[in-house]
């Protein structure tokens, strides 16, 4: 597919000083895409009750969803100890699970990166393969 990925990485890299994580240290960002062509950001945000933090990804998401999106086509995330990426950072499995709902995963691209020029590109299919989504459920 054809878009700019350096550019969504930046965002999602820009973003990710703003990132709250003062109990992992672990500081990501996230830039999403929507069919709209429309980028929306996320950071993560930790919680002195742990569990009631929340993903870079999954805030991205819920941020374009509350904007009135549906529809995924790309994700950026950048994550690092004290926001040094020295590596590509993958999704957790409730990110991929949340990004199931909201597009095709055979044509989402997922950029788990380093920098604008070291980045990892794959699909949601082949991240979350026999995955189960919306479709599974019998219509209402
Ligand atoms: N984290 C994310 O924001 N996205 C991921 O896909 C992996 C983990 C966050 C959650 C927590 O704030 C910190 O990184 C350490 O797990």
């Amino acid at each position: 597919m054809d878009f700019d990925r350096k550019e969504l990485i930046r965002t999602a890299i820009e973003q990710q000083k703003k990132a709250y994580a003062p109990y992992s240290g672990f500081y990501v960002g996230a830039a999403v895409m929507a069919d709209s062509g429309k980028v929306y950001t996320g950071v993560n945000a930790e919680n002195a009750s742990y569990p009631a933090g929340i993903c870079a990804e999954r805030a991205a998401i819920f941020h374009a969803v509350s904007c009135g999106e549906r529809r995924f086509e790309a994700i950026a995330i950048v994550g690092g100890m004290g926001g040094v990426n020295t590596a590509c950072c993958q999704p957790c499995g409730i990110c991929r699970q949340v990004m199931r709902e909201f597009c095709d995963p055979e044509k989402m691209r997922v950029l788990m990166a380093k920098s604008p020029e070291e980045y990892r590109e794959m699909t949601l299919d082949e991240l979350l393969p026999e995955s189960f989504g919306p479709e599974d459920l019998p219509e209402r």
